[in-house]
């Protein structure tokens, strides 16, 4: 039985899944925090979890012992303000609110939005393309989701670094004090419901008075909900991005051959192979490694295995993306591949609201960087990267790259 959630696992978690895939597929574990937990990491068995309604969301059904109660680590079980939201829910008050946020976060709002995602990866490439090496995570790939979520929710541009100071406190976690993740909410709670107070007098054209639009439009959404689906929105869409262009981007570096492949193809402008190979990146490495928490309302099963009323679900998509039942010779990084189910962005009522945000900020920031930096080099061992601690994500905290300066090819 390996060992899960050490140092060695969080650098490489895959072989680690495969073995439970095999001989322990839903397998009952502790956690770091101590929670109890079941992992189920077969593909048909995650993806029937994702869908089966008689696993909530709501934290609410944990049936944790009394002496952990609001020491469990998870969220959304201390009710605090910001934490009713889409991921913590359940019918009917989901699909309100689900059906509320699509009608303001619509695919031609994110369309629209293409223009200032390249303007944005285009200034902050520009900042580092004559220096001949960059940190692609702190440089690039998370400045650019925080601006953008700003942008699209209508957060004043000369507010936006504070707003990404407090994101950075929030992710920084891993390695700091948990006090920091605490201050950066309630920090963000704050501007929020300020933000929300001033929409109401002066709409404009962003997604918080398209919410503030949809909600006068018959369906109710409290000020408490509507800051809760702003920071869902941030929570969500935020180190998700950061993940997909970071380990995108690492992927590519670790296979010389498919990263040739995806330059060749954005030399020749053949859009539908980026589109393709984005999806085998999130398959392969994807930013989301566990989906977030789930509940057993009533006892049931999961592949043959009985799972007690009130136990946590944990559905491992990095396990499932990789289950050789599913995907051909699933361990190998293979940008053409042709059907590609994967459940990086879930499955059921709970799939990604944001797919197209993040498919378009992911094609943006990749198709730009290497048709501008086509010869990038991992600058360190890959033994040397450190991983981001926490259960659900998946993304590295350091990515040095070293190039061709745009100046010394001009010069
Ligand atoms: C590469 C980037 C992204 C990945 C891989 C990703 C992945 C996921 C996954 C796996 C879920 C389902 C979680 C579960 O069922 O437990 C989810 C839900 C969600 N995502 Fe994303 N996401 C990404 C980007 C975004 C972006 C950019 C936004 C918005 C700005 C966003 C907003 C949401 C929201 C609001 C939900 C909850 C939906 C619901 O509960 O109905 N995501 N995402």
């Amino acid at each position: 039985m390996p060992e899960l959630f050490t140092w060695e696992f969080a650098s490489d978690p895959y072989p680690a899944y495969a073995w439970l895939r095999e001989h322990a597929p839903v397998h009952r574990t502790t956690l770091p925090s101590g929670v109890e937990a079941w992992l189920v990491t077969r593909y048909a068995d995650a993806r029937q979890a994702l869908a089966d309604q008689r696993l909530s969301k709501n934290p609410e059904h944990h049936d944790e012992p009394s002496h952990a109660k609001g020491k469990t680590g998870i969220p959304g079980e201390r009710k605090a303000e910001l934490m009713t939201h889409l991921l913590n829910i359940d019918p009917p008050d989901h699909t309100r609110l689900r059906r509320l946020v699509s009608k303001a976060f619509t695919p031609r709002r994110v369309a629209e939005f293409a223009p200032r995602v390249q303007e944005l990866t285009d200034d902050l490439i520009d900042r580092f393309a004559a220096k001949g090496e960059a940190d692609l995570i702190h440089d690039f790939a998370f400045p650019l989701p925080i601006y953008a979520i700003c942008d699209l929710l209508g957060v004043p541009r000369e507010d936006q670094d504070d707003f990404r100071d407090w994101a950075g406190m929030m992710i920084r976690h891993g390695g700091g004090p948990r006090g920091g993740v605490a201050r950066a909410v309630k920090k963000i709670r704050a501007y929020l419901v300020d933000l929300i107070h001033r929409k109401r007098n002066d709409l404009g054209d962003d997604l918080i008075s398209g919410l503030i639009r949809a909600s006068d439009h018959g369906e109710h959404l409290t000020e408490n909900e509507a800051a809760a689906m702003c920071f869902v929105l941030l929570l969500a869409g935020f180190e998700t991005t950061i993940n997909l262009i970071g380990n995108g981007t690492y992927s590519l570096l670790r296979n010389p051959d498919q990263f040739a492949r995806l330059t060749d193809s954005l030399a020749r402008g053949d859009e539908g192979f980026l589109d393709t190979a984005l999806e085998e990146l999130l398959r392969y490495d994807g930013p989301v490694e566990l989906a977030t928490w789930r509940f057993a309302t009533q006892p049931l099963q999961i592949g043959g295995q009985d799972i007690a009323k009130g136990d946590p679900v944990l559905v491992v998509l990095a396990a499932a993306n990789r289950d050789p039942a599913r995907f051909d010779d699933p361990d190998a990084l293979d940008l053409g591949r042709g059907t590609n189910p994967h459940l990086g962005y879930g499955h059921g009522i709970h799939y990604c609201l944001g797919a197209p945000l993040a498919r378009l900020e992911a094609r943006t920031a990749l198709a730009t960087l290497l048709t501008r930096l086509p010869d990038l080099h991992l600058a360190a061992d890959p033994a040397d990267l450190r991983w981001r601690g926490g259960l659900i994500m998946r993304g590295l905290r350091n990515l040095p790259v070293t190039f061709t300066s745009e100046h010394s090819k001009h010069s």
